[in-house]
């Protein structure tokens, strides 16, 4: 008899998806179980740019300092280049992560901002949190399989304990999949996958090299070194992981036909050496490790009470920068829903409106990060990057041209411009970050005159520009707020979600704070009503919510615990049934 035991939320995996959904539960009080096959958290730097969105959720369970003292951001994190070497000719230049010209654009949006924090230390600080607040840790312990055999629908998941080698049961009434890109859940669960075959082996050879001399005047924290005097039989680019003493190599097959060989530690050494080519800089290597570039993503993420999250679901390129966001996020969207299913306050139905919400996401990220690693061939195409085994002359050619007085150059360089205007689309996706528009029934959009319509900046380009908008479904808008009394202005962030519903109105929209007394009263869940406006529970700091509330100063806008726009009015009148109405329709009890 195998010794079994039991819990009600069982999460395998413990990286950014799997602690931060960990977490995001323990904030409603909920305890339960993570396991995880390795030894501890990330062992090597992997993801780091953290986008607002990722970080918005985090601030709202208070990780927003511990996230900041530990990240960079700012001037560091300011240029993305295109170089020969790391000492060398830079080629090209674009700003990065909202500085430069779209730093207005960035700064208007969120109370959070981009910030480098590597996986490896922002894991660190999720465990801490889940395993503060509930949620109990086991590293080394591994899921082998799972079954759902008990007739109240409980799963039995055979586990082994990778240090004794002993295997044990754990029967669990939600189980979720947070185990990354070799997801035992996702497998086992037979989740129909979109895979797009072909990106091949890339490596990662992180070391210490001192390279700060090397960033004076060109800061910034991705590095593409084209080494078009040498005939390397792949693409290289230097990340920085902590400025400016430790790097990230990472190492891409130049196309299908030639992978990357594998070398041995001291002859990568020796390839970084040459991609720096200083031969001031020491460098030591650290730790080489492989792995796919994938285009795979789940065409459904759950099954009854399984839900897979994270690379489980949607597996890609590092391109884009947003694996670890978009799995924290993944999180954030699953933790309310379960939170108000298992305490009885919302239908079972609900938790099915994480696959209708977050699967569309997965698979655009999936789609958008292969497309960016795409254009970056593009890029290089511009800049003369040959097939290995080109000549010289032939390698050098584009480079030339780009410095000639003739119409092959002119030509060059038109090309080369619009080639790193469109990389902009990596580096200032602002709307790919911030811009989704949930359609689900956890949404309730029948008092619209129409579907969402993208305004302003965001029709022209929504993978650049984001507009906010109170359309439900969309992402409650950030405004600054200022108490009558003068002290620290808060965002709408800080003031919705904290695990609840929220109600924002002004002046004239007492009826909806009756009203949400009296639905909060009804369904035994609280939603807390704010006013803004002269006079009111908050002020408008710079007028901004007047603007972006997108209904009268009656009205009301309904947010939902993971800051999107559940429902709105566009002015006061039958308010509690209304209210009600909405709500038990997004809760799935009408
Ligand atoms: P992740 O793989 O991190 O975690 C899986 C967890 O499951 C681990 O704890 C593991 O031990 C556990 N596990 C696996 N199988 C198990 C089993 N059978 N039983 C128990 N536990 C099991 N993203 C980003 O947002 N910004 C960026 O800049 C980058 N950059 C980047 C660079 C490079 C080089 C790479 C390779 C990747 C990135 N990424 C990224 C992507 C990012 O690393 C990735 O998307 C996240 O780690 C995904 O988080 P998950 O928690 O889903 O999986």
């Amino acid at each position: 008899q195998r010794l079994t035991m039991e819990t009600e939320f069982l999460i395998v995996g413990a990286g950014p998806a799997g602690a931060s959904l960990g977490c995001f539960l323990a904030r409603y009080g909920i305890s339960g179980l993570m396991i995880s096959a390795a030894s501890g958290t990330a062992d090597t730097p992997r993801a780091h740019i953290n986008n607002m969105a990722a970080l918005e959720t985090l601030r709202d369970i208070g990780l927003w300092d511990d996230c900041k003292k530990l990240g960079v951001h700012g001037p560091i994190i300011r240029n993305y280049r295109w170089c020969e070497s790391m000492s060398g000719e830079e080629y090209a230049r674009n700003f990065a992560w909202g500085n430069g010209e779209r730093m207005g654009d960035y700064e208007q949006v969120s109370p959070c901002h981009h910030m480098d924090l590597p996986q490896w230390l922002l894991e660190p600080i999720l465990v801490r949190y889940a395993t503060a607040n509930g949620f109990k840790l086991r590293f080394d312990t591994e899921l082998l399989s799972f079954i759902q055999d008990k007739p109240d629908g409980k799963i039995t998941c055979s586990v082994k304990d990778n240090i004794t080698g002993s295997e044990f049961q754990i029967v669990t009434k939600y189980l979720f999949g947070a185990d990354g890109g070799r997801s035992v859940v996702a497998k086992q669960l037979d989740l129909p996958m979109t895979v797009i075959p072909g990106g091949g082996l890339a490596y990662n050879i992180l070391v210490r090299a001192d390279l700060g001399h090397l960033m004076q005047h060109r800061e910034g924290i991705l590095h593409w070194c084209l080494r078009l005097h040498r005939d390397y039989p792949f693409m290289f680019t230097g990340r920085m992981v902590k400025p400016w003493n430790e790097w990230m190599f990472v190492v891409f097959p130049k196309g299908p036909d030639s992978p990357v060989p594998s070398y041995s530690n001291e002859e990568w050494g020796n390839v970084v050496a040459d991609y720096i080519d200083d031969p001031s800089v020491e460098v030591k290597v650290l730790n080489v490790s492989k792995w796919m570039i994938n285009e795979t993503s789940a065409d459904s993420i759950s099954k009854g009470n399984i839900f897979c999250l994270g690379d489980a679901i949607h597996r890609h390129p590092p391109t884009l920068g947003m694996g670890s966001n978009t799995s924290i996020q993944d999180s954030f969207n699953l933790a309310w829903k379960i939170a108000l299913v298992s305490n009885g306050v919302a239908s079972p139905k609900l938790l099915e409106t994480y696959n209708a919400e977050r699967q569309p996401v997965g698979a655009q990220l999936v789609k958008l990060s292969n497309d960016t690693l795409r254009k970056h061939i593009a890029v290089w195409m511009a800049l003369g990057v040959m097939p290995p085994g080109s000549p010289e002359k032939l390698r050098l050619a584009t480079i030339r041209a780009l410095k000639e007085n003739s119409p092959k150059g002119r030509e060059a360089r038109k090309n080369l411009k619009e080639k790193v205007d469109d990389m902009q689309h990596e580096t200032h996706a602002l709307g790919i970050e911030m811009g989704q528009t949930y359609v689900s029934r956890a949404v309730y959009s029948s008092d619209e005159l129409g579907p969402y319509k993208s305004e302003g900046k965001e029709a022209e380009d929504p993978q650049l520009f984001y507009t906010p908008s109170t359309y439900p479904g969309r992402r409650l808008p950030h405004v600054w707020l200022n108490t009558p009394i003068p002290g620290n202005m808060v965002s709408t962030l800080d003031v919705a979600g904290k695990g609840g519903f929220s109600l924002f109105t002004g002046i004239g929209g007492d009826g909806w704070k009756a009203a949400a007394e009296g639905v909060s009263k009804e369904l035994g869940m609280e939603i807390k009503s704010v006013s803004i406006g002269p006079g009111q529970d908050w002020e408008d700091a710079y007028l901004d919510w007047v603007d972006k509330r997108g209904v009268q100063e009656d009205g009301a806008v309904l947010v939902r615990p993971d800051f999107f726009v559940a429902w709105r009015a566009n002015e006061s009148g039958n308010e509690l049934e209304r209210l009600r109405k909405a709500l038990k329709s997004v809760l799935h009890l009408s």
